[in-house]
């Protein structure tokens, strides 16, 4: 995104997982979009990779409904994009499909065999088998640009997270691997960067002496669509704030770092991760809270509770919201709490961060001695809306002296310019090779070192989870995280 790279020579891409969701939803549109862009290279070749009982031309036709459907793809562009596929039909934990992969990988049409790029569009579960298999058919190490995407969750928990990066270094170096966590392919997340850095008036204001407190809020209106196999497993935790919420933390508390590049980035990354405070067992409980959603209305329809969801057991406690407390032990941050919550069947899908400033010392325009001034806010809102403002006092035009809330608008995006998607900066970036936005280990293990004990003691707490109506925000029961008493959630932009 930042460093420009020697673009990718001819290459084969190969799309494990093709047929659900993460590819129908977010892949397959976005690389259609890099297509119309006329930014996919000539050479490139996609091979979808999944076990139902399709060919190349069923492949190819599930492909044409799917984009017209979601991006009103059409013309020639959609045909060269739908050529560019082959269809493999093979099971995950299948030696020999992998076999056959190497087949077509080889095949005498696309003669760029020693370039290759495997995206696990798959589940966490599954990565391993699909590492080893590439190795048995000899496809871990081919000559030629040879890249793995690897979604997140990275693991499950550390010592997982560790296993799993042992068994990718086997086979592939550092510079081969990609980990992908999307939101740092979000444009507005990549805005805080410019807002913070490209800005004097910024800086002086962001630190412990101006900043009461930092929210982020990850909010969603979706349940967990057919996701459940996964899903239960994972929980909100895992499948949310360690990595989304954790990343933008780190964008919102980092140095500046010395140039835009990705290991320059990644260091100041790591360091707020390692100076979060770790959380003792005994403080989970203060720091950290969880919460299934019940049946409830959302946008006007009747949705069923968690526990009602296809694929998911009874009395499953996984949890649908997580919040957090974490405290950054360094000089800038020093006793401001950052909260994160995030959670699915939530009133509306809404992402954002916001930083309440603190309450000026004298309180010289209140109207009455019970009446205090609304705090400043800086809020940056990721989606659906893309803005950033803050929040000051002006007068209120009167004879009285009387104060409202206005709000310094930065727009974002022209009503002429186009949103991207997250995805197809990413995809883009890998085909082009620039890792600045994929993480390093070192990230993903401190982001599991700070979730791990709150892991571990909802682990052992397997009979009780608070729980929420869908269509609303969470359980107020969330509120006990705050320090302050005049500290609630903020729940607009
Ligand atoms: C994914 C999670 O990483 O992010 C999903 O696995 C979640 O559960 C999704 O719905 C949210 O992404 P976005 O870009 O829609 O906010």
């Amino acid at each position: 995104m930042f460093d420009q790279e020697t673009p990718l020579p001819p290459c084969n891409f190969v799309i494990f997982g093709a047929t659900g969701n993460l590819a129908s939803n977010k892949l397959l549109p976005a690389l259609y979009r890099l297509e119309l862009a006329g930014k996919l290279p000539e050479g490139l070749n996609f091979v979808a990779f999944a076990r139902r009982e399709w060919d190349d031309a069923v492949w190819r036709e599930h492909v044409r409904t799917l984009l017209v459907a979601k991006v009103k793809a059409e013309g020639p562009c959609l045909e060269r994009f739908v050529n560019r596929f082959d269809y493999l039909l093979g099971e995950l934990n299948d030696p020999q499909a992998f076999h056959d992969l190497k087949e077509v990988l080889a095949k005498p049409k696309l003669g760029v065999c020693s370039n290759v790029v495997f995206y696990l569009a798959i589940k966490p579960s599954d990565f391993s088998a699909v590492i080893k298999n590439l190795d048995g058919a000899g496809l871990a190490k081919p000559r030629g640009v040879h890249r793995i995407v690897v979604e997140k969750p990275f693991g499950t928990d550390i010592e997982s997270a560790q296993m799993l990066n042992q068994l990718l270094h086997r086979y592939f170096d550092e510079s081969q691997v990609f980990r992908i966590d999307h939101y740092l392919g979000k444009e507005t997340v990549q805005n805080l960067l410019v807002f913070r850095f490209a800005n004097t008036l910024i800086e002086p204001l962001w630190n412990r002496n101006y900043i009461d407190h930092v929210q982020i809020t990850v909010a969603e209106d979706i349940g967990i669509e057919k996701r459940a196999d996964y899903y239960d497993k994972a929980g909100a935790l895992r499948d949310m704030l360690q990595n989304h919420l954790m990343q933008l933390l780190t964008l919102v508390a980092m140095e500046p770092p010395p140039a835009l590049e990705a290991d320059a980035l990644r260091d100041e990354k790591v360091k707020v991760l390692r100076s979060i405070r770790p959380i003792s067992r005994r403080s989970v409980h203060a720091h950290a809270f969880r919460a299934q959603y019940k049946a409830g209305r959302v946008g006007g329809l009747e949705v069923p509770g968690y526990q009602a969801e296809a694929g998911v057991e009874a009395d499953s406690i996984t949890e649908t919201f997580a919040a957090a407390k974490f405290y950054i032990d360094n000089w800038r941050w020093r006793g401001v709490p950052f909260y994160l919550r995030t959670g699915k069947r939530l009133k509306q899908s809404m992402s954002m961060i916001a930083l309440r400033l603190r309450h000026p010392p004298q309180q010289l325009f209140r109207e009455t001695a019970l009446e205090v001034l609304e705090p400043n806010w800086i809020v940056l809102s990721i989606q659906p809306e893309e803005s950033m403002h803050m929040e000051i006092h002006a007068k209120q035009p009167g004879l009285d002296m009387k104060t409202r809330v206005v709000k310094l608008n930065a727009g974002f995006r022209h009503p002429d310019e186009n949103p991207l998607d997250a995805y197809e900066a990413l995809l883009l970036d890998v085909i082009e090779g620039d890792r600045t936005l994929f993480l390093r280990f070192d990230e993903v293990e401190w982001a599991w070192r700070v979730v791990d004990p709150i892991l571990k003691y909802w682990s052992q707490e397997r009979d009780f989870i608070h729980t929420y109506a869908a269509g609303g925000w969470g359980p107020i029961e969330a509120n006990r995280l705050f320090d302050g008493e005049d500290t609630e959630w903020r729940n607009a932009v």
